[in-house]
């Protein structure tokens, strides 16, 4: 079974696809991790992120346990690293060198420890549209930039970096614009959709089970 999760930052997407994956005993593709370890790259590198080829040349030499290495950073998920993840996943050419490892995965899922799984759930922004266009069900999960923009302020101050909620809701209206702009990201015409704005983490879990459940039994 391939189920897939877009939407955009810090819509629940990951909460919601780690318990599912845990639940139904399915490994997890965080997809945005692709980017993130490119930009990341491109940071420590001292490259400016406009340099596509740079960029693109850190993209199809990208490996899976590259990207685990790299994750470790604690810049990975920084404020700075989403800047440079968003503006790498502008860039088509780095997009398409990461097409394959991204595929591949549905083929071949694998849980953390390299065991084998029975299928996979991604989570992303294009993964029910260009990534696994086949997938068995597909969810587009969302908020208000408002609700995203406090979750991703509260996440930083939890681990202790810098941040202030004003130029956080910035940046994840800006982001949203970056990545919206493109094509597959738009949600899948047959994705189901969920606004998590006034919805606890347990309720859309519980609402996203019964749905996963339904469409199982039916098969
Ligand atoms: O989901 P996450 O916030 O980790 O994604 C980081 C960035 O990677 C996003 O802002 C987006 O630009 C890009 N991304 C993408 N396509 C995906 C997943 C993430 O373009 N499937």
């Amino acid at each position: 079974m391939i189920i897939t999760i877009d939407g955009p930052a810090a819509a629940g997407k990951g909460t919601l696809a780690a318990s599912l994956a845990k639940k139904y005993n399915l490994a997890y593709f965080d997809t945005g991790m692709v980017y993130r370890a490119v930009g990341l790259e491109m940071l420590l590198n001292g490259y400016d992120l406009s340099d596509n080829k740079k960029a693109e040349a850190f993209a199809e030499n990208l490996t899976f346990p590259k990207m685990m290495e790299l994750s470790k950073n604690p810049e990975f998920r920084s404020l700075n690293g989403s800047r440079a993840a968003s503006a790498v996943a502008a860039m088509p050419k780095v997009r398409e060198a990461l097409l394959q490892m991204q595929q591949n995965f549905s083929h071949n899922p694998v849980f953390a420890d390299g065991s084998k799984a029975d299928g996979a759930i991604y989570d992303g922004r294009d993964t029910g549209t260009v990534i696994c266009p086949h997938a068995d069900i597909k969810f587009f999960v969302t908020a208000s930039p408002e609700v995203r923009a406090m979750r991703r302020f509260k996440e930083y101050q939890e681990k202790g970096q810098a941040a202030n909620y004003e130029e956080v809701l910035e940046q994840t209206i800006a982001r949203d614009k970056n990545d919206y702009a493109r094509a597959g990201s738009q949600p899948a015409a047959d994705a189901i959709h969920f606004d998590t704005s006034d919805l606890s983490i347990d309720e859309v879990f519980n609402q996203v089970c019964a749905i996963i459940e339904k469409k199982q039994a039916a098969v």
